[in-house]
């Protein structure tokens, strides 16, 4: 794992002067109505490096992207363990904190631009938001800025585009203003869930580099919720794969998804190929209901090394830099 580089401090108010590694849990667990939708995550991510979080639908991505973020948190949710992004604990921070922390240190890219704006209000109002509330800049610097930022997502005529309405632009559009929204006060962290999957396919390619593109050029560290494993590989330093709110394997891309030791990654991984072939094999099995997961290895019941040793719950092995959660590797 890499090391955090910054100093930690507990629940302390978040500022400016503090280094910004940017996420770390440690066996952090999340419970609804007494559900683990969460199961004991440990995950770092260091300053400037980006994450893929993959596994097939239910697994908790967009839980732990949302609960990153703040969004989802006590007293609406159990906490336990620890979850924090730099130096704020995000279950202990005030709503103040976590307000100045989105949008400022982080931003976040949702999967549908047209669900996430507003359709009462235009580009600029959209923009001006984050801008004013956490630059402080106002009316001309305010509108110079926002138009700055349209150019920097690709976006044509980009005064001209400051009074459309949502509905007036092009899905692909759409995701270049919510780009620009979540990168308009240069985040240290973003998180974009499925931030392709609600466009067409010819453009999702060019929103993912451009994506990258002003990550790298902010030196931000970055989480991708993504389904696509191939993708996974381009965009992303390391790999977290969820299965059932657990992670099962972590480590650099190329090593997990090249050589993959999991057995539910290695179906993950052959389920991919095939498709690729136009054989679509997926995993057999469905992931059983979080109220009702087996007490050992949550993967058993679809697994095929599955031994009486599974039905005790696997502790994560470091093998040549990857953790696996798995009794059988
Ligand atoms: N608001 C909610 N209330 C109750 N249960 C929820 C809520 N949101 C998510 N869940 C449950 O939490 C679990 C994790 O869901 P989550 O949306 O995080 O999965 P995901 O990995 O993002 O899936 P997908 O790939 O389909 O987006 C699922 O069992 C889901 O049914
Ligand atoms: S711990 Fe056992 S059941 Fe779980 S993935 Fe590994 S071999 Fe399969
Ligand atoms: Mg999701």
């Amino acid at each position: 794992m890499n090391a955090v580089l910054t100093p930690r401090a507990g629940a302390r108010e978040s500022n400016d002067t503090q280094p910004w590694p940017m996420l770390e849990l440690e066996r952090f667990t999340l419970r609804r109505r007494g559900v683990a939708v969460l199961d004991e995550v440990s995950l770092t991510l260091a300053a400037g490096q980006t994450l893929a979080l993959i596994g097939e639908s239910g697994a908790g991505k967009s839980t732990l992207a949302y609960a990153a973020m703040g969004l989802v948190r006590p007293p609406e949710v159990v906490f336990e363990g620890r979850l924090a992004v730099g130096d704020c604990d995000v279950g202990e921070a005030s709503e103040k904190t976590l307000r100045t922390l989105r949008g400022s240190r982080i931003g976040m890219i949702f999967q549908d631009a047209s669900a996430a704006l507003n359709p009462c209000f235009t580009v600029l109002q959209h923009l001006s938001e984050p801008l004013r509330r956490h630059r402080g800049l106002r009316g001309a610097d305010c509108r110079r800025r926002a138009v700055e930022l349209l150019a920097q997502v690709g976006i044509g005529d980009p005064a001209g585009r400051l009074s459309a309405y949502p509905h007036e632009l092009s899905g692909g559009m759409q995701q270049r203003v919510m780009i620009a929204i979540a990168l308009a006060c240069e985040p240290r962290l973003l998180i974009a869930d499925e931030p392709t999957s609600a466009l067409d396919v010819t453009i999702q390619a060019q929103i993912m580099a451009l994506i990258l593109e002003r990550v790298r050029a902010l030196g931000a560290s970055a989480v991708f919720v993504l389904h696509d494993l191939a993708l996974a590989t381009q965009v992303a330093d390391r790999v977290a794969v969820m299965y059932a709110g657990q992670i099962v394997e972590e480590g650099p891309v190329r090593e997990v998804l090249g050589r993959p030791r999991h057995p539910y990654t290695r179906g993950l991984r052959a389920s991919a190929i095939e498709f690729g072939a136009e054989r679509l094999a997926p995993i057999a099995g469905v992931v059983p209901p979080l109220s009702a997961m087996p007490a050992g290895c949550r993967f058993a019941p679809r697994c095929g090394r599955a031994s009486a040793q599974c039905s005790q719950r696997p502790q994560p092995l470091s093998i040549g830099g990857v953790r696996v959660a798995c009794w059988h590797p």
